[in-house]
């Protein structure tokens, strides 16, 4: 079912967890930069919502303060800030208590969609939930809009699922996974479903093989507490890279609505054959020259969690039987590079006798930093001599083409106009995330009954040299990182 398309200047937005770090760099600064390009209507409210007593002044210079750390440029126009602070609201309220549920009553109000974006920890969304009905603030047209993590394993995720759902209905409830708010993720959408191009050779006899990879260079210093609970596999792996791996992997919609797009999503995860032990390697990056390594992060010289983990996975299905999904991410690696790399066959027959080196067609999404996408063709060199072949790319900029005003959006930003235009499109289904975590599942409890190790690796590098032979012994190489 497809929630009520409102018109945009109707609605209320209550932040739960508005003083805590994700409304501070991420909402608030994405709803400022809507709001600045005229996106966000004058009769738009924004109701911040915590624990903390203070007053909606105390809180605006809270929100001035960051909104000139994260929005610099828009936050020096003082009218315009001064504008977009007027409309923001705090509330003080006691999650699991009775305290501040009237007042935030009081606050909306009525005949605007109500949108509740839960900025809090997950064991709160249940019971936020029922606060909200409770207190008769939700209504049937209101959207709950959820973070990761959600859930920890299969039965956690129902659980939570449970939850939401004895308050608001499935259609109602928008699970963010920022991944399918960047701009080349959606691309990739339009990149194969807007030409013709591309899908007669979206498969198994022209695709050998297809690489994911998401890198990063930072650690986890900070977040080491939650970190060490989840690991690489539950931090990215069940999530991020499993959307990208749909949206890569997943048959044409018949349309662009919500439940067509992720019904072909959950068929793919549902089409994912187990992966064995063989074809996973887990790493942990070690310290070097006095930088302290995983261990010191997380400060627990004991843990056995994967800050890195690359894997071949297979799907079960006639399009992709015979084509290896290569999937990596790690921390402290050599460089900040998200990317999709399609690597096509080769030629049934070569006709030329001096081919060098190959690596092949590819087409390379390249979803951070420099996002666009490039097309490996193999040439003739230019020039005179003899036909020697060169391999060279097409490339098409993201940056090159946007407007030249127009101001680059934080996946946030699409994600939370989404949430009030009423398109769930870009959200995770309830079923995706089980289907997820039902084939995360085994795979993480075969390491905790065998109580395995991940491998060390250097920081700075591109990660553990098994995860090379993962590729070396099927004969290809991972493309380099950075
Ligand atoms: C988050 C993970 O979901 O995504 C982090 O919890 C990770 O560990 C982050 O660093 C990566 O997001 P991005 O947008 O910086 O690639």
């Amino acid at each position: 079912m497809v929630s009520r398309v409102i018109p945009v200047n109707l609605f209320d937005l209550v932040i739960f967890g508005a003083t805590g770090d994700l409304a501070k760099r991420k909402i608030l600064p994405g709803l400022f930069h809507r709001f600045a390009v005229g996106q966000m209507p004058a009769k738009a409210g924004i109701i911040a919502v915590a624990r903390t007593a203070m007053s909606a002044d105390s809180f605006r210079d809270i929100v001035r303060e960051s909104l000139m750390e994260f929005a610099p440029k828009f936050a020096q126009d003082k009218d315009l800030l001064a504008r977009f602070l007027g409309q923001i609201d705090y509330v003080r309220v006691d999650a699991t208590g009775d305290q501040g549920w009237d007042e935030l009553a009081a606050a909306l109000r009525p005949d605007t969609v109500r949108s509740f974006y839960l900025s809090v920890a997950p064991s709160l969304f249940g019971t936020i939930a029922a606060q909200l009905t409770a207190h008769n603030i939700a209504t049937k047209d209101s959207r709950i809009v959820v973070e990761k993590p959600f859930g920890h394993d299969l039965a956690s995720a129902q659980a939570l699922n449970a939850d939401l759902r004895r308050s608001f209905d499935e259609h109602q409830i928008y699970r963010i996974d920022h991944y399918l708010g960047k701009e080349t993720v959606q691309n990739l959408m339009a990149l194969r479903f807007a030409n013709a191009l591309w899908e007669p050779l979206w498969n198994a006899t022209h695709i050998d093989h297809v690489q994911i990879t998401v890198a990063e260079d930072l650690g986890v210093d900070g977040r080491g507490e939650y970190y060490d609970q989840s690991g690489a596999m539950r931090d990215m792996m069940q999530n991020h890279l499993m959307q990208l791996l749909c949206l890569t992997a997943m048959e044409p919609p018949s349309r662009f609505q919500p439940s067509a797009v992720r019904d072909e999503k959950l068929k793919v995860i549902e089409a994912l054959n187990p992966v064995p032990q063989t074809d996973i390697v887990r790493g942990q990056y070690r310290g070097r020259d006095g930088a302290g390594g995983y261990l010191d992060h997380v400060g627990n010289s004991k843990s056995r969690t994967e800050s890195y983990i690359a894997m071949k996975v297979t799907i079960g299905n006639w399009r992709w039987a015979g084509t290896p999904f290569y999937l990596r991410t790690g921390k402290k690696l050599r460089a900040r590079t998200s990317e999709i790399a399609v690597v096509f066959r080769d030629p049934p027959h070569m006709i030329f006798p001096h081919v060098p080196e190959r690596r092949g067609n590819a087409m390379i999404i390249r979803l951070q930093p420099d996002e666009g996408i490039t097309l490996r063709n193999t040439i003739k060199e230019p020039g005179p001599g003899g036909f020697r072949l060169a391999e060279v790319n097409l490339d098409m900029t993201f940056a090159d083409i946007v407007e030249e005003h127009s101001e680059p959006q934080d996946a946030y930003e699409r994600l939370i106009m989404d949430v009030i235009r009423g398109d769930q499109t870009l959200f995770m289904r309830g079923d995706e995330v089980e289907a997820a975590w039902a084939w995360a599942d085994p795979i993480i409890n075969e390491w905790q009954s065998a109580r395995s190790t991940p491998v060390p690796y250097d920081q700075g590098s591109s990660g553990p040299d098994d995860a090379l032979m993962l590729l070396h012994r099927d004969g290809r190489r991972w493309r380099e990182i950075g």
